[in-house]
């Protein structure tokens, strides 16, 4: 293992601020009063959790109440998708959902389970091979019965940002509810939901220096939402559960943080992430960029290697210091190519061979030299045991 270790795996979570940790630290032993409590310890914490929703509701431009804490990203795309299903069943009407292929498990098990248990008409929308999806292929899905649209505003695995304002336009016209998971967008991207026009959007701490573990909803006043899960009054009754305050404040404060400095920070990645795709495409043979070039993620690099196993890929750089990923974390290990680069019409011979770097504030160009350096090799020592495995 080398000395000087280099991480290249943002997309999959990124260290916590110092100052984000410096707000959230007297949440844990000095202010600790359970925020649904009368007296003034829990009013202590419960004007924290307040004051961190204000914070939010800042940043994304809407109330105050339309601004729900969950435990994490995963957990705020149930809320957006089982809410409108749970809420039209109990109604016993509107059960269609749009979803697409290249989304995240969080969307794309939950919208699986729904049709498996409920029996609730899916639809994944075909994608381009870049990851885009036009409005128009939306409004040519779009059903009279479609309860809800959830489509990513940035993907993980390929990095391709999709027009969320138009395609959520389009959903409005048939007078369905949109959601967007926009967990990889935050601290890149700009987060207005006004701008956006969506009716829900999810966010995780962890992708914008923030601590892992806590997310937030954004439900847009006048939705129609049951709850996931069942239990008391918190968080408007779509979350309950007793609040952790210190995440709660750590989400506002990194936030808060990811957004004053958004566009420092993209200038950063994007010259970075410029210099490995052009170093990368440049120095390896039988490569191809996935996602889109134009419309990316500012920190997000990807690609897929002709004969050349990623897993073995991911060993190969860790063994040089070098962390990455073959797509989202969920998949490392599993030795079947992703379903979201197969999605993108991939032959098996490319799929197996992808790989993720996703630059950070940290990340230094000479980090970036060091691996379009380092990987021509290392890709050739994995071919060469991947034609060794096949003679
Ligand atoms: C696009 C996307 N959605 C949802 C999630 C899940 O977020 P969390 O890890 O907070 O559950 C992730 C995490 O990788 C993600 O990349």
């Amino acid at each position: 293992m080398s000395e000087h270790r280099i991480y290249l795996d943002h997309s999959a979570t990124t260290p916590v601020d110092e100052r984000v940790v410096e707000a959230m630290t007297p949440y844990y032993h000095q202010i600790y009063g359970n925020p649904s409590s009368t007296h003034s310890f829990g009013r202590d914490t419960e004007d924290a959790i307040e004051t961190a929703r204000e914070t939010v509701a800042q940043i994304l431009n809407c109330k105050p109440g339309e601004v729900i804490f969950t435990g994490c990203g995963t957990e705020s795309d149930n809320i957006a998708i089982r809410g409108p299903v749970y809420a039209a069943l109990q109604g016993g009407k509107h059960l269609h959902v749009i979803s697409s292929p290249l989304e995240h498990p969080a969307v794309g098990q939950t919208v699986q389970q729904l049709n498996a248990v409920f029996n609730v008409k899916t639809t994944l929308l075909p994608v381009q091979a870049d990851g885009s999806i036009s409005p128009e292929t939306l409004r040519q899905h779009l059903q009279p019965d479609t309860t809800v649209v959830s489509l990513m505003t940035a993907n993980n695995e390929i990095g391709t940002v999709l027009p969320i304002s138009e395609l959520a336009a389009v959903a409005h016209e048939n007078g369905t509810l949109f959601h967007t998971d926009a967990v990889q967008a935050a601290g890149q991207l700009p987060l207005d939901v006004q701008d956006l026009g969506v009716d829900m959007l999810s966010l995780s701490a962890h992708k914008f220096y923030g601590p892992k573990g806590v997310g937030v909803l954004y439900v847009r006043e006048g939705t129609n939402l049951l709850p996931s899960h069942t239990g008391g009054s918190h968080e408007f009754g779509l979350r309950p559960g007793t609040h952790n305050v210190p995440l709660i404040v750590g989400f506002a404060k990194a936030l808060e943080l990811a957004e004053a400095e958004r566009e420092q920070h993209v200038d950063h990645f994007t010259s970075l992430r410029d210099r490995l795709i052009d170093g990368i495409l440049t120095a390896v043979s039988d490569v191809q960029l996935t996602g889109s070039h134009d419309h990316r993620l500012p920190s997000h690099a990807s690609f897929v290697f002709k004969n050349a196993d990623g897993n073995n890929l991911l060993m190969h750089l860790d063994r040089k210091g070098i962390a990455a990923s073959s797509g989202s974390a969920c998949h490392t290990g599993n030795p079947e190519p992703s379903d979201v680069i197969l999605a993108l019409g991939n032959d098996r011979d490319w799929a197996l061979g992808s790989l993720r770097l996703t630059v950070g504030r940290h990340t230094t160009h000479e980090e970036i030299d060091f691996v379009v350096k380092t990987l021509p090799g290392v890709v050739e020592k994995v071919r060469q045991l991947n034609a060794a495995i096949q003679a």
